[in-house]
Parts: structure tokens; C-alpha cells; sequence
């Protein structure tokens, strides 16, 4: 089965072709980062208009690199939501035109699923129970997934996402947009123990995350610091420590009560160099296999909603009349849910 996935849910216009779920055509994104970098974050309505203007070459190319025609393809999968509401519109309302064009059936994707999915493209796949720690600009959550489909949330931010809070405090020291693999890069020369983030204590839950302390923190020993650039590289590395450890922090606990027999890792602060290294060292020492997607694939793409529709579809698909497709409807804050229970 040829699957076409689509997200245009933040600022990145993404088509990709994925054969059964699990076989990468292509996968073609198109930043929009050169037109937010100015203004220091992404502004919708730009990243609406931008959508509009490259979604359909992009998915052109798409097609053309994978080497097959809209006619060959099976199933079109999208992203409905969480994300900028102008910006997943346009690209609902493309596939709802395009599958109804081409008369193919068309899924909605949950951008999380999606996220999680892109460790599903590949040989080896994650054997369930799998921990996954969803990481990514909107989201730093720890989802279990008994069986394809089944999402369980154990744990969330209680404020700030991880990303969300290395743009924040990138932009402060002045590094470029967006800020995460900057300050990642300047954290790999600098010296974590020289200006230490504890742990923060949560009250009420032994899991979920809080990062807008280390954000405050990060932010005033910047204001109150010489600016030197050793300065600015230690600064970066204690911070991007406190981040990442408070990250798996909950994680060897969780796999003991749970079960899981795989980590997984996704979102696009999956790319942090230290939360690799240290994932892969966790791992390691709990003696369980753990996925990580390539780089490319850990911030948003089209393929690792592809790969999630496909496996959606083979659950959901039947049970939703084509003419129903024309109804979908996207939403800026939709929740995850098991498949079946999202309709
Ligand atoms: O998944 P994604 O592309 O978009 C959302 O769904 O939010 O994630 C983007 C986020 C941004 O906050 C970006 O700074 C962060 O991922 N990011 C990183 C790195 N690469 C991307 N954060 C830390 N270290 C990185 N190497
Ligand atoms: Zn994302």
C-alpha cells in the first residue's frame, strides 16, 4: 500500500510517500524558518500563507522522487491537530480535495501519534509495551503503547515543552531560530557542571514535567553573567543537562512498573545530541532495546504520518464511508486518543 502523509501543523509544509508504514520514498519538507527568523518565533498567519503557496509542489516532488503518479497511491494520512489552526486547515482542506479528486480514502493523524510513528519506519520495529518520550516543541510527554493504536499519556509538562523552553532561552543568549540545535551545538563545547540545574520537586505528581523554573533560572544567570562566550557555553551546557536529565528522570521507573520492553524517543528534541547519548546509556543499562528516528525525522515530516495512517487505517479505516472524509475537521489543541475512540 503507497501512502501520501501531510503535515502542515506548525511551520514546516511536509509531504512524504511510505510504502506499508514502513518503506521511505521520499520525504520532502519545506522550512519556513528563513521567514520567521526575524521576528523571533513562528507568526501563523505568514506560516498559513506559506503552507498555502508551497504545499502543492511539495507534494509534487514528493510523488516524483518517490517515482510514482497520484494515480498509484492508496491512502492519503494528515495531520488534524494539535498545531496552528490556519495552518493545519490548509492542509486538511488539500487532502480532503485531493482524496477527493483522486478518489482515495483519507485518515486523520494525531501529530503525536505521528511523532511516534517515525520510529516505525524502518527494519526493526519497537516491541509493545513501548515507552515513548514524545519531545518536540508543543509537547514533552511519556506515552505507553500496549499495541498499535493504544496510547496511554503517563506523564506531561505541567507548563513549558521542552523545546519550547530551549527557544526561549537560545533566543536570550542570541542564538538563531529556532533555537534548540543552536544551543545544542554551543552546549557540546561548554562545561555542564560550572553552572548547575537541579531537578525540580513537583508537587502531586511523581512523573509529569516543569520546565519554566530551569527556563527562569537559565534566564537570570544569563542577565546576571559576564557574556563571555565560555560563559555562554557553560551556561548552555548546565541548562541543556537540567533539560535532559529531568527528561528521563521518570523513565527507569516507569519501564519497571509498566513492563515496556522498548524506549522510544521522538519529537523534534529527539535531535538533542546529549539526550541521545544519554538515552542510548539508560537504555544500555536496563538492558532494553531503544529507538531513536535519524535526524531528519525527528522534527515534523510528512512520512511519520504516513507511517501512522497506514497502521490507523488498517484499524480504523473500514469503519469511516468516504463520503465522511469531506467532514473532517481539524482542531488546534485536538487530544491524543487510542484509534478506534477518535472518531
Ligand atoms: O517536532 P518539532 O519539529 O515541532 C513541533 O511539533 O513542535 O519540534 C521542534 C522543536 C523546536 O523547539 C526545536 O528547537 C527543537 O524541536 N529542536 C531541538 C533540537 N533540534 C530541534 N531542541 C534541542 N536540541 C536539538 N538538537
Ligand atoms: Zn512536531
Amino acid at each position: 500500500m503507497l501512502i501520501l502523509g501531510i503535515d502542515t501543523s506548525c511551520d514546516d509544509t511536509s509531504c512524504a510517500v511510505v510504502r506499508d508504514g514502513r518503506q521511505l520514498l521520499s520525504n520532502i519538507v519545506s522550512s519556513q524558518t528563513d521567514l520567521h527568523a526575524k521576528f523571533g518565533g513562528v507568526v501563523p498567519e505568514i506560516a498559513s500563507r506559506r503552507h498555502l503557496e508551497v504545499l502543492i509542489p511539495a507534494c509534487s516532488e514528493a510523488l516524483e522522487q518517490a517515482g510514482v503518479a497520484l494515480s498509484d497511491i492508496d491512502l492519503i494520512a494528515v495531520t488534524n491537530g494539535p498545531g496552528l489552526l490556519g495552518s493545519l486547515l490548509v492542509g486538511v482542506g488539500f487532502a480532503k480535495g485531493l482524496a477527493h479528486a483522486a478518489q482515495v480514502p483519507l485518515i486523520d493523524v494525531h501529530h503525536i501519534a505521528g511523532h511516534i510513528y517515525a520510529n516505525f519506519l524502518g527494519e526493526t520495529l519497537p516491541e509493545f509495551p513501548a515507552l515513548n518520550l514524545v519531545v518536540s516543541g508543543g509537547h514533552s510527554e511519556l506515552i505507553l503503547m500496549e499495541s498499535h493504536g493504544r496510547f496511554t499519556v503517563l506523564a506531561e509538562t505541567r507548563d513549558d515543552a521542552a523545546g519550547e523552553v530551549f527557544d526561549k532561552v537560545a533566543r536570550e543568549i542570541g542564538l538563531g531560530f529556532p533555537g534548540g540545535p543552536y544551543l545544542d551545538r554551543l552546549a557540546e563545547k561548554g562545561d555542564a557542571d560550572k553552572i548547575p540545574f537541579p531537578l525540580p520537586r513537583i508537587r502531586g505528581s511523581k512523573y509529569d514535567y516543569s520546565f519554566s523554573g530551569i527556563k527562569t533560572r537559565a534566564l537570570l544567570e544569563f542577565e546576571a553573567g559576564d557574556k563571555t562566550e565560555e560563559f555562554k557555553r557553560d551556561l548552555a551546557a548546565g541548562f541543556r543537562k537540567g533539560v535532559v536529565d529531568q527528561l528521563l528522570n521518570p523513565v527507569e521507573e516507569l519501564i519497571r512498573e509498566t513492563g515496556a520492553r522498548s524506549l522510544a524517543i521522538s519529537g523534534g528534541v529527539a535531535a538533542n545530541m546529549l539526550l541521545r547519548r544519554k538515552s542510548q546509556e539508560l537504555a544500555a543499562k536496563l538492558d532494553i532495546p531503544l529507538f531513536v528516528p535519524p535526524r531528519e525525522l525527528c522534527t515534523d515530516n510528512g512520512a511519520m504520518i504516513a507511517a501512522a495512517g497506514y497502521y490507523k487505517y488498517q484499524m480504523t479505516g473500514s469503519s469511516r464511508p468516504q463520503k465522511e472524509n469531506l467532514l473532517m475537521e481539524c482542531s488546534a489543541g485536538l487530544e491524543l486518543q487510542s484509534w478506534g475512540e477518535d472518531i
